[in-house]
């Protein structure tokens, strides 16, 4: 980061005419506040983590048709990670090497994407930017050292409308070397589910209606698959609990009033302090650790946890059941203590980039979801052929690495765009030019109807990395872009 500081010094010496070699402060007032937010970020995140040698995480991970008891038990044909839906959850340590080989057995091409792992660039599983569609019968081996500790997840980047549905998506859970002894570690995968008449899933996908709302909400909602997921605990325990929303539209936002809990991470990433689990929606791609203790008085008790997305929909979302021996709840500190900058002054640097998210007639859809009015194509499914280079050239967005930056996403629409950036962590600043007080990261940020929102970040890890809607038919219908960190 310092050659990179000392050349932007540079840079704005020669811009003021100060020649003479002083590479000290600069002196414009924009420039100097870039760099103290830069500054600011040092040490929030690191760009590497020593490799923990002679550990190797493996793992075989196959996409295939399966047919399994989902939803309220009855056998549901999906497409499945491991014969699982949800797929595995994969486990790793901060700087222990994964290996994943993968396999794909669908009918069609597919990669695997790790959403919020800051991966090296040829492993983020982006089809015709960072590695060729893996095709039926085809096998791919993604390998990555885990940066950030946290919960994560993975799924298909190529017709992820369809695949992400039809069932293929697991968690990773990257662990801290010592991880805080939380009595029970529990993941709830949230995600729902469009029916056809006949009980199977609805084969129609990315339709009309999907794109002129706010894509596929389905009409069974399931926590890890199934649609009542009761959580057995004893009295007095201290439970993490990793939220992860892995549906194609679906926002969430669940009533933790029920129980002791605080939010500890957000999007993987620990918060710089705990927080009240209050006034958080978990939009697709996001994810919510809670820190929740268990009353050692509270035997007998089934506590419920509401979700109120929709204020007159109300419903079950899923109930911890209190029974059995109590034990003693372990005190430890909570570990959401992370560096985040506060980037108070980060709205006095007017915005590097603005991307207007709105929608018009066209494209193969016959309505195109749009970043600044232009349309992302993915390569076909069917060219299997594709080759890195070939989709390279569709608007791409050049971010300078190493230094503060501020991205405004401007809704023009009236439709909720979960605005997601691979590779980076971002924290918002403003939501409708008000300053907001968020002490955490995120990778997917939810813009509402007509919204704009301010985010900051520092790019610290060169690639290509996609910009998209993380509603799966908006970005499949063309609200997707590449991000260029040199
Ligand atoms: Cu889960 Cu490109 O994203
Ligand atoms: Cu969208």
């Amino acid at each position: 980061m310092r050659r990179d500081r000392a050349g932007l010094f540079l840079a704005v010496a020669l811009l003021a005419g100060t020649v003479g070699g002083c590479t000290r402060a600069p002196t414009d007032p924009v420039e100097r506040a870039v760099a103290a937010l830069t500054d600011e970020f040092e040490g929030a995140y690191p760009a590497d983590v020593r490799e923990r040698r002679g550990t190797v995480r493996e793992y075989a991970l196959t996409a295939e048709p399966a047919t399994l008891p989902m939803l309220d038990g009855r056998p549901l044909a999906v497409w499945a990670y491991e014969r699982q839906v949800p797929g595995p959850i994969l486990r790793a340590t901060v700087g222990e090497r994964l290996r994943v080989r993968f396999t794909n057995r669908l009918p069609v091409p597919t990669t695997v994407h790790w959403h919020g792992v800051r991966v090296p660039n040829p492993m983020d599983g982006t089809p015709g930017v960072t590695q060729p569609p893996v095709r039926p019968g085809e096998t791919f081996v993604y390998e990555f050292v885990p940066k950030d500790a946290g919960t994560f997840w993975f799924h298909p980047h190529l017709r992820s409308s369809e695949q992400v549905e039809r069932g293929l998506f697991g968690v990773l859970v990257v662990d801290e070397p010592t991880p805080p002894p939380y009595s029970r570690d529990v993941v709830w995968v949230l995600d729902d589910w469009r029916l056809a008449r006949d009980g199977t899933i609805d084969p129609n996908f990315v339709t009309r209606h999907d794109l002129m709302h706010d894509g596929r909400w389905g009409t069974v909602v399931t926590v890890n698959g199934k649609v009542r997921e009761v959580l057995e605990v004893h009295p007095g325990e201290r439970v993490r609990l990793r939220l992860v929303n892995t549906a194609n539209g679906r926002v969430f936002a669940p009533d933790f009033s029920r129980l002791d809990a605080r939010v500890i991470a957000v999007d993987g990433m620990y918060a710089a302090r705990p927080l009240e689990p209050k006034g958080f929606e978990i939009a697709p791609g996001n994810r919510l650790d809670l820190d929740v203790t268990i009353p050692a008085d509270a035997a007998g008790r089934t506590l419920e946890v509401v979700d109120r997305f929709l204020a007159r929909q109300p419903f079950v979302l899923a109930t911890i059941r209190v029974a059995g021996e109590p034990v003693a709840t372990p005190t430890f500190p909570s570990p959401a203590t992370a560096a985040v900058p506060t980037w108070k002054d980060g709205l006095t640097v007017p915005p590097t980039h603005r991307l207007e998210l709105n929608a018009q007639q066209g494209g193969p859809y016959g309505i195109q979801w749009t970043l600044n009015g232009a349309a992302y194509v993915e390569p076909p499914a069917a060219d299997a052929a594709a080759h890195p280079e070939d989709h390279s050239h569709h608007g791409t967005l050049a971010f300078p690495r190493d230094r503060f930056l501020r991205v405004r996403f401007v809704n023009a629409s009236y439709r909720l765009h979960p605005m997601h950036v691979h590779g980076m962590f971002f924290k918002v600043l403003a939501r409708n030019e008000q300053p907001v007080d968020e002490p955490y990261w995120r990778d997917t940020a939810l813009v509402h109807a007509q919204e704009t929102v301010d985010v900051g970040m520092v790019p610290i890890d060169p690639g290509k990395w996609m910009l998209h809607c993380h509603v799966l038919e908006h970005a499949e219908a063309g609200m997707m872009t590449i991000v260029l960190v040199p």
